[in-house]
């Protein structure tokens, strides 16, 4: 499919998203993009996906984001689409793309998409293991700090199970995104490769955690 994707496409695409999100305050910079196409490159050399497709993915995976356009569901579609057709890609492949980029996003625990392709589960682990380990750890707190979030309330326990509406609707501080999302992860990778990439991140979280409830404690 993807020998219809002109490299130039590629580099177009780079330069649009780096404009677009280079100095992004929510954790979405063009950084966190830049990781999630460098390391889902590197799994998709051990798993076999296809390069091209997966860097395209990869790059327009954020372009109009429900939690950076107010909610809005339809954004990214529209974004996508008015981006790949000003470039002259053909339909079925825009059509194709905007597919498996609204199913990458995480849902809530109960709410889980899986795009339908190995190169959309290659930038959904990707963007998963860029929202854990101590990299995680930053921009889960820029985010909350971005939207206003108290770090912790000991008064306001993690909700389990939620479905996409109610994770939607969920509003909390940045130690229950933790135990809402981001400890969840390591068990939802789709590749091995991934899988393996995300244990030591994984454990790293649970260390950090340890120590932040003993200073809040006083224990540390
Ligand atoms: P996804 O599409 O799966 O949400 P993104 O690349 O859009 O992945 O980034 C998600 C990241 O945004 C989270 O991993 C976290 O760092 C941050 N984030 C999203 N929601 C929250 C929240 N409620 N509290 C803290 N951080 C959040
Ligand atoms: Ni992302």
């Amino acid at each position: 499919m993807s020998e219809k994707i002109p490299h130039s496409l590629i580099r177009t695409t780079e330069s649009f998203i780096r404009d677009e999100f280079y100095g992004e305050g929510t954790g979405h910079d063009w950084f966190h993009i830049d990781r999630v196409r460098r390391s889902a490159l590197q799994i998709a050399l051990e798993e076999k996906g296809d390069p091209v497709m997966v860097e395209l993915i990869a790059l327009l995976h954020d372009l109009g984001d429900r939690k950076l356009h107010h909610g809005d569901e339809n954004a990214a579609p529209r974004l996508i689409r008015s981006f790949l057709d000003s470039q002259g890609l053909e339909s079925h492949l825009t059509e194709h793309i905007i597919h498996e980029i609204v199913s990458i996003s995480y849902k809530g625990e109960s709410g889980e998409t899986k795009p339908g392709t190995l190169e959309g589960l290659i930038v959904q682990d990707a963007d998963r293991l860029d929202a854990i380990g101590a990299i995680g750890i930053a921009r889960a707190f820029a985010y909350g700090g971005a939207r206003d979030r108290l770090l912790y309330d000991p008064n306001d326990p993690p909700r389990t199970g939620m479905d996409a509406e109610a994770y939607k609707n969920h509003k909390s501080h940045t130690v229950n995104h933790f135990y809402e999302k981001l400890l969840l992860l390591h068990q939802r990778m789709n590749t091995a490769t991934a899988q393996r990439m995300a244990s030591d991140r994984h454990r790293f979280m649970e260390g950090y955690l340890a120590q932040f409830f003993d200073e809040w404690n006083g224990r540390a």
